[in-house]
């Protein structure tokens, strides 16, 4: 069911063809957003703050326009923005670009969405940012990626047609975690920021050694899990009806992604996606009653853009419930949605 509020004059509903801006084009991540949409046949400008490396990349696309704008200079966002449809924001860290990126959106009456893996810039979307884009008939999606939305998603299709969990638990397991130099430079600018959702609220997180064992899906089998902070206990608790949302991952992942000596990812084909494979597990439990959805397939980075491209694109053409900061498996379909990114990009998934 679409929400009526958002075919308001001066919305991008109003302009559902309109094309996408994906700000931080030239980066990790946004490369592999740009070429999604690229692939979908869905106009795209390019924007970024360097121009040498924006008009770089943009040689690839000369169909794109490139715009030059910086998180600095508000009137030159304005400029980027000016006739999309949807703004999508690659460009982390996010605590610097998430709210400069998500004014200008709104200003220019289009919808926000960003990857961002950082608890605190979603937390403020959700909490001051509502409003606004309602009033605009807009959506503000924050982290609509593999940290943040694939797990909402999982979670949601998972609890089917319960309204509530007892508890609900997210595994992360990866057969290694090589960081780009914007995770590295986003686990530095979040430090000490972590959050867990335990209780009935957010608490910050309290690092612990301490491991159990967890059966992954195979091909990744049993292994040593960590608690850990994931943008999926921000944006869950959002729509779910839930005490506690546990997230652990593998320790070898998360031993990677903590040593300064782990190298970034590198290319395994045509795509430029990795050969690193993930699985996450969704569990959700009701009393003695467990329901579980789980998920499989290559590349965190890569997988990031099949899901914020799905979901730009069902905003656009009206597939969604409603308008506002939501998270992934409020305003769209679960089932659904993940279905639509198999067997492509979702090589397993079970429901
Ligand atoms: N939630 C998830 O699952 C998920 C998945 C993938 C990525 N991410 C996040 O996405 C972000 C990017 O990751 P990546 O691997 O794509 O990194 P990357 O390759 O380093 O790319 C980062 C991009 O952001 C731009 N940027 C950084 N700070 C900026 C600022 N203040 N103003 C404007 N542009 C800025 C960079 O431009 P310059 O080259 O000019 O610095 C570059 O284009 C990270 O925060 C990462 O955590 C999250």
């Amino acid at each position: 069911m679409t929400d009526t509020t958002a075919n308001t004059p001066n919305s991008a509903a109003a302009r559902p063809e309109g094309a996408i801006a994906v700000y931080g084009a030239y980066g990790h991540t946004g490369r592999f957003v740009v070429a999604e949409l690229h692939r979908r046949g869905r106009p795209v400008v390019l924007v970024g703050r360097d121009e040498a490396k924006l008009r770089e990349f943009g040689r690839r696309y000369p169909d794109s326009p490139v715009r030059v704008a910086s998180v600095d200079d508000p009137e030159s966002l304005d400029r980027a923005f000016v006739d999309v449809g949807a703004v999508i924001n690659c460009a982390g860290p996010f605590l610097e670009t998430t709210l400069p990126v998500a004014d200008a959106a709104i200003r220019a009456g289009a919808h926000y969405l960003d990857v961002a893996a950082e608890q605190a810039s979603a937390i403020t979307l959700f909490d001051t940012y509502t409003d606004r884009a309602k009033d605009a008939g807009l959506v503000v999606a924050p982290a609509m990626a593999f940290y943040g939305g694939l797990g909402d998603l999982l979670v949601t299709a998972a609890l089917g047609d319960w309204t509530s969990a007892d508890e609900i638990t997210l595994a992360f397991g990866l057969d290694s975690w090589l960081p780009t130099e914007g995770t590295r430079l986003t686990g530095a600018s979040n430090a000490g920021q972590h959050l867990v959702f335990t209780g009935g609220r957010l608490v910050p997180f309290s690092y612990s050694q301490e491991v159990s064992a967890w059966e992954f899906a195979p091909p990744l089998g049993k292994q040593q899990v960590n608690e850990f902070s994931t943008a999926d206990q921000v944006t869950i608790p959002r729509h779910v009806r839930t005490p506690e949302v546990r997230a652990v991952m593998n320790v070898a992942a998360l031993d990677d992604v903590r040593s300064a000596d782990t190298p970034a990812p590198t290319p395994a084909d045509d795509s430029g996606r990795s050969a690193q494979t993930f699985v996450v597990e969704a569990i959700v439990r009701n009393g003695g009653q467990e329901r579980r959805a789980v998920a499989g397939g290559r590349d965190i980075y890569a997988i990031t853009a099949p899901i914020v491209v799905e979901a730009a694109e069902r905003i656009l053409t009206g597939r969604y419930t409603t308008t506002g900061t939501v998270a992934a498996g409020e305003t769209f379909d679960a089932t659904s949605f993940l279905t639509a990114l198999t067997p492509d990009h979702l090589t397993r998934l079970e429901i």
